[in-house]
C-alpha cells in the first residue's frame, strides 16, 4: 500500500527520495510524488502511474533542488488515481505539505467545517483535509511566538490537528516557515526514523531507507516526531512522553535487490532452502525431541493449558493457518480453529479461558490481523504471533511470538513467508506436542524431515525448465481448478491464489473430495486441474477424485510423489514431489505450484512482481 519516505540533511534531496519510492513500488501504488524546501518555499512534484513514466520523468523536466523533503507512493482509497488525488497535498496557504498513509474517517465533517470557513480543495482525498486542519492549527501556534514551551510550532500544530482527527495515519510534513524540520505521526500505519550522520530519515518502511543507514527507531501508535538533520525528538499525544529505542536492521540493500533474477518473486521463490534453514536454526532440540523458541513468554505450565487454539490470518498467511490447525490438531491435539482475521473481529467468537489466539502475518502491519490481535487481547486472551518482519507492529503488540526470520519479502506475491510460515507453525506443533502426547520417535522424525526441505526445495528448483514448459502449455487458459485433500488441501487453495494474484487468470482451489458437490459441473476439455496426489493417506481415494475429473475430460497437472507410475496413465502432465512425511508435503508442494505460476503470468506479460490492484501490505480494514 501507500508508502512515504522524508529526508532532511545536507545533500540533495529529491534523489535520495525518488530512490527510497522506488524501494516502495513493491508495496503497490497507483500514483507518486515529492514535496521539497527551497528557498523558503515548497515544491511539489507528482504524478499518476509509475515511478519511471511518470514522476521520475516529470522531475527531470522539472527538477527541484532543497535538502529537504518528503514523498509518497499512492495506493487510492479516498478519490481516484489522478495526478490531483497524488501526494503531497497542501494546505489552504500552500506553505504546508503533507504525505499520509491511512484512512481519514472523519474527513467529510472536517472538510464542511473547513469549506464554511473559506476553505477550497484540491482534491478527493481526506489528505487534503488533514494537511489543512494542521495548516488551520499552524496559523495559531506561530501566532503565539513559541509562548508554548518554545516547541516547534509545526509540531504543536500537527499535535492539534491529530486530536481532532479519527482515523488511521502515518504521516510526513513540511513547512516553508519551519526549514530543517519535518514532522511525523503515527497511529496504525507503521513509520520508522533512520539515524545518519548530519542527515535524518522518515520512512514507512525499512526497505526505503535501509541503503544509507541501519539504525532506525519504530515509532508507536500517537507518537510525533520533529525530525532535524542532526536530531529527533518524539513525543506522544496519549502520555506526552514517549519511549524512544534504537534498533539495528538485520538486512542490507543487497537482501533487498533483485540480483541477477528477473523478478523478486523468482529471486524469493530460489531463496527458500536459505528461508527454511533461517527459520528452523537454533530451534530444533534433538536431545529433548522437540522444538524451542526464545520469545514465546509463556511458561510451560501456561503452554500446557492451552485447550484452544485459534488462527487469525489474512491472504497467504490464512492458508497457512489451515495448515498450522492440521499441524497442530494432529501434533499436539489441541482443537484450533482458523479465522480470516477480519471475521474474527467482529462476529463475537467465542473464547474460552484457556484460548490462545495466533496471529499470522509476513508484514507486520495488516490491519485486519492487527485488529484481530489487539481485540483477542482486549478480551484478556494471550495473543502470540508469526511474524517475518522485524519490529513491525504486530511483532510489537503480540504477547509473544517467533519471528520467521525470511529477509525481506519483496514480490507482492507471499512465497518465502508462506514457507518459512509453515516451517514455523511445524516446529510449534511439535512443541505443543512434546508437552502432550506427542511420542519422542514420532517428535524426532519430523524435525529431521524438516531439515531435509532446504535440499528437496533445492531439488526441486532443478526441475524449473520443465515446469516453465507446462506452464507455457496451459497459460492461455482462462480457467483453473487446484484440488488437493488433507495436508494439501490449504496447498491447493494457495496454488489457486498465486495464480490468480499475478497472471489475473480465474482459478479456484478446493477440497478434490468437495468437487463433485458442485463444482465438477464447471469442468471442461478447456479448463484444467492442478491436482495434488502425493503418496500419502489419502492417495486411494485422491485418485478416485483425479478419475472424475478426466472422466469428464477436464485436463490434469499432477504434483505426485517421486517413482509414482500410475499416475503417468491418468495425468496430462506430472509434476514429481520428493518423498516425504505427510505433515511436510505442504512446504515441499507449495514451491512448484509457486513456479508455475510465475512462468504463466510472465508467459502472459504481466507485471509478475507489482499485480494489479494489489498491495503488499493492506494497512487498512
Ligand atoms: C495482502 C497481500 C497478500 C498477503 C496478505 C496478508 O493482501 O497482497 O499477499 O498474503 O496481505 O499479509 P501479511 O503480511 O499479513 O501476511
Amino acid at each position: 500500500m501507500c508508502g512515504i519516505i522524508g529526508f532532511v540533511g545536507k545533500k540533495s534531496a529529491a534523489p535520495i527520495l525518488l530512490e527510497g519510492l522506488r524501494r516502495l513500488e513493491y508495496r503497490g501504488y497507483d500514483s507518486a510524488g515529492v514535496a521539497l524546501l527551497d528557498e523558503g518555499s515548497v515544491l511539489i512534484r507528482k504524478k499518476k502511474g509509475k515511478i519511471d513514466e511518470g514522476l521520475a520523468r516529470l522531475l527531470k523536466s522539472e527538477p527541484v533542488a532543497g535538502n529537504l523533503g518528503i514523498g509518497h507512493t499512492r495506493w487510492a482509497t479516498h478519490g481516484v488515481p489522478s495526478d490531483k488525488n497524488s501526494h503531497p497535498h497542501l494546505d489552504q496557504s500552500g506553505k504546508i505539505a503533507v504525505v499520509h498513509n491511512g484512512v481519514i474517517e472523519n474527513y467529510d465533517a472536517l472538510k464542511q467545517r473547513l469549506l464554511k470557513a473559506g476553505h477550497t480543495f484540491k482534491s478527493d482525498t481526506d489528505t487534503e483535509v488533514l494537511a489543512h486542519l494542521i495548516g488551520v492549527h499552524y496559523e495559531k501556534r506561530h501566532g503565539q511566538n513559541g509562548k508554548n514551551g518554545g516547541e516547534n510550532p509545526l509540531t504543536q500544530a500537527v499535535c492539534d490537528a491529530l486530536r481532532e482527527v479519527i482515523g488511521t495515519y502515518g504521516l510526513a510534513v513540511i513547512c516553508a516557515g519551519q526549514p530543517g524540520t519535518i514532522v511525523g505521526a503515527r497511529r496504525g500505519s507503521p513509520l520508522i526514523i533512520g539515524i545518519g550522520t548530519g542527515e535524518n530519515f522518515l520512512a514507512s518502511d525499512a526497505n526505503a531507507i535501509v541503503a544509507h543507514t541501519k539504525k532506525v527507531v519504530y515509532l508507536s501508535d500517537y507518537d510525533v516526531a520533529t525530525v532535524t538533520s542532526d536530531r529527533f525528538d518524539v513525543l506522544n499525544l496519549g502520555t506526552d512522553t514517549a519511549t524512544v529505542q534504537i534498533s539495528n536492521l538485520e538486512f542490507s540493500q543487497e537482501d533487498a535487490a533483485r540480483g541477477r533474477h528477473a523478478h523478486f518473486m523468482l529471486k524469493e521463490i530460489y531463496e527458500q532452502p536459505r528461508a527454511i534453514e533461517n527459520a528452523l536454526r537454533g530451534r530444533v532440540d534433538a536431545e529433548g525431541a522437540t522444538a524451542k523458541f526464545g520469545g514465546l513468554n509463556m511458561s510451560v505450565s501456561e503452554m500446557r493449558s492451552i485447550d484452544r487454539i485459534v488462527i487469525a490470518a489474512s491472504g497467504t498467511s490464512w492458508h497457512a493457518a489451515l495448515v498450522g490447525e492440521y499441524l497442530i490438531e494432529e501434533l499436539a491435539q489441541i482443537p484450533v480453529e482458523v479465522e480470516f482475521a477480519h471475521e474474527f473481529c467482529y462476529r463475537n467468537c467465542p473464547l474460552e479461558k484457556n484460548t490462545v489466539l495466533l496471529v499470522l502475518s509476513q508484514s507486520g502491519e495488516t490491519a485486519d490481523t492487527l485488529a484481530a490481535l489487539r481485540e483477542a487481547k482486549r478480551r484478556g486472551h494471550r495473543a502470540l504471533a508469526i511474524v517475518n518482519v522485524v519490529g513491525s507492529t504486530i511483532a510489537r503488540e503480540s504477547d509473544g511470538g517467533i519471528y520467521m526470520h525470511a529477509g525481506p519479502e519483496i514480490g507482492v506475491a507471499s512465497t518465502k513467508a508462506f514457507v518459512s510460515t509453515l516451517a514455523v507453525l511445524s516446529l510449534l506443533a511439535v512443541h505443543l506436542g512434546r508437552m502432550r502426547n506427542l511420542p519422542a520417535r514420532r517428535a524426532l522424525e519430523i524435525l529431521h524431515a524438516l531439515e531435509a526441505v532446504p535440499k528437496q526445495i533445492e531439488s526441486l528448483l532443478t526441475q524449473n525448465n520443465s515446469l516453465k514448459k507446462i506452464a507455457k502449455k496451459y497459460a492461455k487458459a482462462e480457467d483453473f481448478f487446484f484440488l488437493g485433500r488433507g495436508y494439501t488441501f490449504p496447498i491447493a487453495l494457495e496454488g489457486a491464489l498465486k495464480l490468480k494474484e499475478i497472471s489475473y487468470i480465474h482459478a479456484e482451489g478446493y477440497s478434490a473430495a468437495e468437487m463433485k458437490h458442485g463444482p465438477i459441473a464447471l469442468i471442461d476439455k478447456n479448463t484444467p486441474t492442478v491436482f495434488l496426489v502425493p503418496q500419502d493417506s489419502m492417495y486411494d481415494k485422491t485418485m478416485a477424485n483425479l478419475a472424475m475429473i478426466r472422466a469428464r475430460q477436464g485436463p490434469i497437472i499432477a504434483l505426485a510423489t517421486e517413482g509414482d507410475q500410475a499416475i503417468k496413465k491418468v495425468a496430462n502432465d506430472v509434476i514429481y514431489l520428493p518423498k516425504a512425511l505427510e505433515p511436510i508435503y505442504p512446504i515441499i508442494a507449495t514451491v512448484p505450484l509457486q513456479l508455475f505460476a510465475y512462468h504463466i503470468a510472465a508467459a502472459r506479460g504481466c507485471d509478475v512482481d507489482k499485480p494489479r490492484n494489489l498491495a503488499k501490505s493492506v494497512t487498512v480494514e
